[in-house]
């Protein structure tokens, strides 16, 4: 092969130095136990907590409207800057005015000095911006540089859906490249995807969802049931009227994960709150 070549095949040994080492990224919410790895006890393997997101996975935070995804998003954001992490944050459908006062809120009733916080939360406001919103390579430019220049940990495209508006052909590709993108950056990331109310809200699957779940690492699907039936009255027991949030991890290719339903509620200051599996909320619903 000549020197000058670019190398396309490798032993599997002299990858070693490269791989990454496998740890959590927290969020600050259970989803952090709900990620795990096996460690040896002597010869026993012992499933061990993660303690957040996989480090430099990207994951896809899907849903239909009003889940909760930019609420978890925010509170993934608060949460690492508080603990020193950089993160930025793409903002597409939010204008970055409301996006501060949403953050300042949430960290103020979350307890945290918002003032520090906010040295290490970047913004880019695509949502007002035709150009970033619509020529991935111009926002990839613009993500690179504040990347280098802040050094960021993190990065949360909230959401990923507005990148590819009116142009739903496109979705994978876009997704591919800033999936590529932010692996090149080695950046901890979370991308919010719109799903429409009919595409099976329990599922990843969506027309911008689907393209972004087969190319991401991981997918969280958030959920919300409207409490409209006599059956989900007794099911749930729940008042008529009252909705019922759920969260699960649809996936990840990284590491281990639970894999059942969660139910979490919005407390009033607007952070997510992962109460208990939907098995048990229901059985404990039922002893009282
Ligand atoms: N401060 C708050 N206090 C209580 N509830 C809130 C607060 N902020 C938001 N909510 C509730 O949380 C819901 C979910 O909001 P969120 O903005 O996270 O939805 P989303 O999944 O990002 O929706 P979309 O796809 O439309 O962007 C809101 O509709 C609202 O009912
Ligand atoms: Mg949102």
């Amino acid at each position: 092969m000549a020197e000058t070549e670019e190398r396309k095949y490798y032993e599997l040994s002299e990858i070693r130095d490269r791989a990454p080492k496998l740890f959590g990224v927290p969020t600050g919410t259970k989803l952090d136990e709900m990620f795990w790895k096996i460690e040896f006890e002597g010869d026993k393997p012992v499933r061990k907590p993660l303690g957040g997101l996989p480090h430099l996975s990207i994951i896809n935070l899907t849903g239909i409207p009003d889940s909760g995804k930019s609420l978890l998003a925010e509170q993934f954001t608060l949460h690492q800057a508080s603990e020193g992490y950089k993160v930025l944050f793409v903002t597409v459908e939010s204008p970055a005015n409301f996006l501060y006062t949403s953050l300042k809120a949430k960290a103020e009733y979350l307890g945290l000095d918002f003032d520090k916080i906010s040295r290490n939360i970047i913004v880019i406001d695509a949502s007002e911006n035709a150009e970033l919103r619509e020529d991935p390579r111009a926002l990839m430019d613009t993500m690179a540089y504040a990347i280098r220049e802040k050094r960021t940990n993190n990065v949360v495209i909230d959401s990923i859906t507005g990148l590819y508006e009116h142009k739903e052909m496109m979705a994978r590709q876009i997704v591919r490249q800033f999936f590529n993108f932010l692996k090149k950056w080695r950046q901890t990331s979370l991308f919010v995807s719109q799903k429409r109310s009919a595409q099976g809200a329990e599922t990843a699957e969506a027309a911008g969802g689907l393209a972004v779940a087969h190319i991401v690492d991981g997918s969280i699907v958030m959920d919300k049931r409207l409490i409209e039936s006599k059956w989900d009255m007794s099911t749930y027991k729940l008042p008529i009227g009252s909705v019922l949030r759920t969260i699960r991890i649809d996936g990840c290719r990284l590491t281990g994960h639970d894999t059942r339903t969660w139910v979490f509620e919005i407390s009033e200051g607007g952070t997510i709150e992962i109460i208990s599996p939907l098995e048990e909320f229901i059985k404990r619903k039922e002893v009282m």
